[in-house]
């Protein structure tokens, strides 16, 4: 079956070749989808026949967003720990244990309903490629099948055993680090495409995070790192040497670390909902792009640091404390986390990509920053599927 969609008033293709500037704009416009895929997109006056039609009405089409890093496996939440950091208390990574304890707690059928839950919030917000990461099981057995889990719904399924040390290696965290990089990761690896680790204080240091990468390397996985969120540290040029998919948070960074990531191919992967939970100091996107760093937003969707699901109130937050022009936020937040996870099939609408797409109650992206905390989605194709 193939679906015209025409009388696109602003289409987003991020593709400089069809249209203006890095966004690739494009007015009056119109796409076919042929099965999942795009299989045209022109002018509106211009468009072939298809099976179906859709009128867009004069509204804008961007690609799906493209959401490269979030915790959804998880059962709980951390609401008084939420209330208390808004009293004054500061964020650290051991509330990560009280997750874990209701993770271990649950039946896998709780955890699929959880994880599927906030998958469907995320498509009615425009999300349609969704990175999820394990790391509240801290178990072989409990990483494990949070990956089984979590590869029941997407391909990109993040193996992170090494987000904190559990209790019960408290007081012997290179065991910890053994297992993360042996048993765990052998149990792990078949569910797994990327391997992450938290380097920060409190969590694992550059020693502990380089084991751990060029374990789960070994054993075939792509990896990616949570750097520089609570402070300085090596993990965003660690990320770069390994040429990790992204380093992400990149929230304190010194002028050293920005150079690596502007002359690598490592993508700064920029997560407002975290500094916006926890009430901490935002990353200095606009440093990133003038030094020619590529970045990516991404909302973190975690019960801890940021238990937000929206693409777009990250785009809103990004435009307002970041530094990022309207247009440079939503092309993080669709190319640029295609990028991070190193994927050309998504975040772009042209012909070959995957006909995920989002239609705004909207003329323009730019109302994603423009109109904060109102649902602008009208409708989302994935996969060339209606969904919303
Ligand atoms: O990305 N930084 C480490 N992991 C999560 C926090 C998880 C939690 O607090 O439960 C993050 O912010
Ligand atoms: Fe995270």
């Amino acid at each position: 079956m193939s679906l015209l969609i025409s009388n696109i008033g602003s289409l987003v293709t991020n593709d400089p070749a069809l249209g203006a500037g890095p966004l690739g704009l494009l007015a009056d416009a119109a796409v076919v989808v042929d099965g999942d895929r795009v299989a045209w997109v022109g002018p509106s006056a211009a468009a072939p026949a298809a099976d179906e039609h859709a009128d867009a009405g004069g509204r804008a089409l961007l690609p799906g967003f493209v959401d490269s890093h979030s915790h959804l496996v998880f059962a709980g939440d951390r609401t008084a720990e939420f209330s208390a950091r808004m009293s004054g208390r500061a964020y650290g990574a051991g509330g990560i244990r009280t997750t874990v304890a209701a993770t271990r707690a649950a039946s896998d059928a709780e955890l699929n309903a959880n994880l599927t839950r906030y998958l469907e919030e995320m498509l009615r917000q425009g999300t349609t490629t969704v990175e999820v990461k394990s790391g509240y099981g801290l178990s072989t057995a409990d990483e494990a099948r949070s990956l089984r889990i979590a590869a029941g719904h997407t391909e990109e399924t993040t193996y992170l055993g090494a987000h904190v040390v559990p209790p019960e290696y408290a007081d012997d965290p290179a065991g910890y680090v053994e297992l993360v990089t042996g048993e765990m990761l052998a149990a792990c690896a078949p569910y797994a495409r990327w391997v992450d680790v938290f380097c920060e204080r409190g969590a694992f240091d550059g020693d502990q995070a380089r084991a751990v990468l060029t374990a789960g390397a070994a054993a075939g996985l792509l990896p990616r790192v949570h750097a520089n969120q609570l402070g300085p540290g090596p993990g965003v040029r660690l990320a770069v040497e390994l040429g990790a998919a992204s380093a992400d948070h990149c929230t304190h960074l010194s002028d050293a670390d920005v150079a690596a990531l502007a002359d690598g191919d490592t993508v700064a992967t920029l997560l407002p909902g975290a500094e916006f939970s926890t009430r901490a100091p935002y990353p200095d996107a606009r440093r990133l792009l003038d030094a020619g760093a590529a970045v990516a937003l991404s909302t973190d969707c975690n019960p801890g640091s940021s238990f937000t699901s929206s693409m777009p109130f990250c785009v809103a937050v990004a435009v307002r404390e970041m530094g990022m022009t309207p247009d440079e936020a939503v092309h993080a937040a669709t190319a640029g986390g295609a990028l991070a996870l190193r994927r050309a099939d998504v975040g772009r609408i042209a012909p070959g990509a995957r006909a995920d797409l989002q239609l705004l109650d909207a003329p323009s992206h730019v109302h994603l920053a423009y109109r904060p905390g109102v649902p602008l989605t009208a409708a989302v194709w994935q996969g060339g599927v209606r969904r919303v």
